[in-house]
C-alpha cells in the first residue's frame, strides 16, 4: 500500500458544512476563543498606533528640537511596541492551547469511533491511509486551529486599518499610493495558484516514500531469501531521486518567489518616496506623513503576501478535516434499530436460508447457501481456495451481512439481534491469526483483566499451548514479538486456541489456516482442536483429512455454492467432488499416486 494524500487534495473546496461540523469542538472553549480575538484585536490596534507616533516624532518633536517630547515619543513608542508584542504572546499562548486540546479531543474520538467500525470500512481504509488520517489531517487542522485562523483575522485587521487610516488622513495620496496594492496582490496569488500543484506534486512523492518504506521493510527478509534486495535498494534510489530533483526544482523556484515578493514592496516604498516628493514640496503632505504611508502599506503588503500563501493551506486544512468527518460519520457497526431481539442462550440451531453474498456488485461470492448446524454438531467447510469459506463465516459473524437470504439462531434472524450479543456465545478462531505486542497471557485473554490469570493458564493446558509457553523465558509474562514473528506458525495456531478456549465459547468459529507442520505439532493441533469441540457446536473450515472426516456434516462449497453435503461415508460413497479432495490428499499424505475423481483443490 503506498499512501497517498490524493483523496485529501481532492476535496479542497472550502465548504459551509464542514464550518457547522467543526463549530462543535469549539463550543468549550469560548473563553479562549472570546481572549484570543480581543488579544488580536488589541495587539493590531497597538501596532497600526505605532506609525501615528512615528509621525508625530518626524513632524513635531524633531523639528522643534525638543528632546523632552522626542525622549517621551520614544517612550511611548517603546511601551505600546512591547505591549503589543506581549499581547500576541499571551494570544498565541492561548490559541496553541486551544489547538493541541482540541485537535487532542478530535483524535480520541476518531480513534474511539475507528474501534466502533464494521469490517467493510477496514476493507476501504488501509491502516497507512488510516495512520495518515489520525496523525497527518489532524496536525493540518492544529494548523488551521492555532495559527492560519487568527493569522488571517490579524492581517485582515491589519489591511482595514492601515487603510482606513490613510484614506481619513489624506485620501488623494491615499489612492495613489494603495492603486499598486491590488496589482501586487493579484500577482502573488498567481503565483502560489500556480505553484499550489507543484507543492502538492512534493507532497506525494513525499507520501510515495513513506508508504514505500512501510509496505518494503517488512518484505526484506522475503527480497533478501529471493536475492532480490537489489530490486528494493534500486526502487528506493529512483523514488529518492525524483524527490531530490523536484525538491531541489521547487526551491529554487520558492527562492525566486521571495526575491519577487521581498523585492516588489521595496519598488513600491521607492514609488511612494518618488510620488511624495512634490507633494512635500507643495508642503500638500508633512515627511511624517509619507513615513506613516511607508509603514502602513508595508504594514498592508505583509498580510497580503501571508493571504496569498496561506489560501492553499487553510483549503488544504478543509479538505482534512472533510476525510476526518467522513471517518467520523460513518455509522458504527452496530447500527441502529428500532427493536432489538435478545439471545440469551444458544439452545437449538443455526440455519442459513437462501444466504447469497458479494463484495462488489456482479462479482457473485455466495450463492443461494441453505444449510443446518444442530446444536452440539460439528460441520466443517472445505472447497478450494477462494470459494467463499472465510465469507460464509463472515456472514454468520455478521462481519457482513447479507444481500439475500437470512441466517437464523434457534430461529431468530440473526440481523435483529445485537452484534454484541451475536458474539457472545462465539469463539473465534480466524485465519490469519493475529497477535498483539504484549504477552502471551494478555494474548490469549485479549487484555480482558477480568479474566483470571488461572484460566488463561488452564486453557493453555487444554490446548497444548503450555508446554511452549512456560518453555520462554518469563513463562506467560514473556512478550511476543510483533505479530507473534517469535512464534512458529503451530505455536501460534495453539496461542489462538487457546484464545478461543478462554473465553468458553458455546459456538465455535474456526477458519483453519493451510500450513505444512511438523507431525508432532500437527498431532498437537489435532489434539487440541479435539478438546476446543468437546460440547459446543463447531462450524469450521477445515484442511485436515483427520479433521473433516470427523466432522458430524461436511460441506463442500465451490464456486460459492454447495456442490455436496453429508457426512464423510455419504460423499465418499457418492464418489463426487468430496472423495476426488480426499484420495488426492491422502494420495499426498502417503506420497501414493491415488488417482481422484473428482477436482476440488
Ligand atoms: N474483503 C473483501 N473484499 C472483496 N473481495 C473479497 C474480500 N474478501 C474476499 N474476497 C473475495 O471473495 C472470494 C471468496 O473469498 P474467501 O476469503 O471467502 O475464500 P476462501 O474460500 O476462504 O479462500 P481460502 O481457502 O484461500 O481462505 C475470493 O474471490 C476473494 O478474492
Ligand atoms: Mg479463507
Amino acid at each position: 500500500m503506498i499512501i497517498t494524500i490524493d483523496d485529501v487534495e481532492q476535496k479542497r473546496k472550502i465548504k459551509f458544512s464542514t464550518f457547522k461540523k467543526i463549530a462543535p469542538f469549539f463550543k468549550e472553549h469560548q473563553l479562549s476563543i472570546s481572549l484570543s480575538i480581543l488579544g488580536v484585536l488589541v495587539s493590531t490596534g497597538l501596532g497600526a498606533l505605532l506609525p501615528l507616533i512615528f509621525r508625530e516624532l518626524v513632524d513635531k518633536a524633531i523639528p522643534a528640537k525638543n528632546n523632552d517630547l522626542i525622549f517621551q515619543i520614544a517612550l511611548i513608542y517603546l511601551c505600546i511596541l512591547f505591549l503589543s508584542v506581549a499581547v500576541e504572546f499571551i494570544q498565541q499562548l492561548i490559541v496553541g492551547f486551544m489547538g493541541i486540546e482540541i485537535v487532542s479531543n478530535i483524535k480520541k474520538k476518531m480513534l474511539s469511533h475507528i474501534f466502533t467500525l464494521g469490517i467493510p470500512f477496514f476493507d476501504k481504509y488501509n491502516t497507512g491511509k488510516l495512520i495518515s488520517r489520525i496523525e497527518s489531517d489532524c496536525e493540518q487542522l492544529f494548523m488551521l486551529f492555532s495559527s492560519i485562523g487568527l493569522q488571517v483575522l490579524w492581517a485582515v485587521l491589519n489591511i482595514l486599518i492601515s487603510f482606513v487610516v490613510m484614506f481619513s488622513i489624506n485620501p488623494k495620496f491615499a489612492w495613489l499610493t494603495t492603486s499598486i496594492i491590488p496589482v501586487f496582490t493579484l500577482g502573488s496569488l498567481l503565483i502560489f495558484k500556480k505553484m499550489r500543484p507543484m507543492f502538492r506534486k512534493e507532497r506525494d512523492i513525499y507520501a510515495e516514500i513513506t508508504g514505500f518504506l512501510s509496505e518494503y521493510i517488512k518484505g526484506i527478509p522475503t527480497l533478501r531469501g529471493l536475492c532480490n534486495i537489489n530490486w528494493g535498494i534500486e526502487k528506493f534510489k529512483k523514488i529518492n531521486e525524483q524527490r531530490w530533483k523536484y525538491s531541489a526544482k521547487i526551491h529554487a523556484i520558492r527562492s525566486a518567489i521571495w526575491f519577487f515578493l521581498m523585492l516588489t514592496p521595496n519598488l513600491i516604498i521607492a514609488y511612494i518616496l518618488y510620488e511624495s516628493v512634490g507633494w512635500v514640496k507643495q508642503e500638500a503632505i508633512t515627511i511624517g506623513t509619507v513615513w506613516l504611508f511607508i509603514q502602513y502599506i508595508s504594514n498592508s503588503i505583509q498580510p497580503l503576501v501571508m493571504i496569498s500563501e496561506q489560501i492553499g493551506e487553510i483549503q488544504r486544512s478543509f479538505g482534512a478535516a472533510d476525510k476526518i468527518f467522513d471517518i467520523l460519520d460513518t455509522p458504527s457497526e452496530e447500527g441502529k434499530l428500532a427493536k432489538y431481539e435478545t439471545l440469551s442462550a444458544f439452545c437449538k440451531n443455526i440455519e442459513f436460508q437462501n444466504v447469497s453474498f458479494h463484495y462488489k456488485e456482479g462479482e457473485s461470492v455466495l450463492k443461494n447457501i441453505s444449510f443446518e448446524i444442530k446444536k452440539g454438531e460439528t460441520i466443517a467447510l472445505v472447497g478450494p481456495t477462494g470459494c467463499g469459506k472465510t465469507t460464509l463465516l463472515s456472514l454468520l459473524t455478521r462481519f457482513y451481512e447479507p444481500i439475500e437470504g437470512r441466517i437464523l439462531i434457534d430461529g431468530k434472524d440473526i440481523k435483529h439481534l445485537k452484534k454484541e450479543n451475536l458474539r457472545s456465545f462465539m469463539g473465534l478462531v480466524l485465519q490469519d491469526i493475529y497477535l498483539f505486542p504484549g504477552n502471551a497471557l494478555d494474548n490469549i485473554r485479549v487484555f480482558r483483566e477480568d479474566i483470571e490469570p488461572a484460566r488463561v493458564i488452564q486453557s493453555a493446558r487444554d490446548v497444548m499451548a503450555y508446554d511452549f509457553i512456560s518453555k520462554m523465558p518469563n513463562q506467560f509474562y514473556s512478550d511476543l514479538a510483533e505479530d507473534g514473528g517469535n512464534l512458529s506458525f503451530g505455536e501460534r495456531q495453539l496461542l489462538s486456541f487457546a484464545r478461543a478456549l478462554c473465553f468458553s465459547p458455546e459456538l465455535l468459529i474456526l477458519d483453519e489456516a493451510t500450513s505444512s507442520i511438523d507431525p508432532y505439532t500437527e498431532m498437537l493441533i489435532q489434539k487440541s482442536l479435539e478438546q476446543l469441540r468437546k460440547n459446543r457446536t463447531c462450524i469450521m473450515v477445515a484442511h485436515r483429512l483427520s479433521t473433516i472426516a470427523k466432522a458430524d456434516k461436511i460441506i463442500v462449497l465451490k464456486d460459492g455454492v454447495i456442490k455436496e453435503m453429508g457426512t464423510h461415508e455419504e460423499l465418499l460413497n457418492a464418489k463426487g467432488v468430496y472423495s476426488g479432495f480426499y484420495y488426492k490428499q491422502l494420495g499426498e499424505q502417503h506420497n501414493l499416486s491415488f488417482k481422484p475423481e473428482g477436482e476440488l483443490c
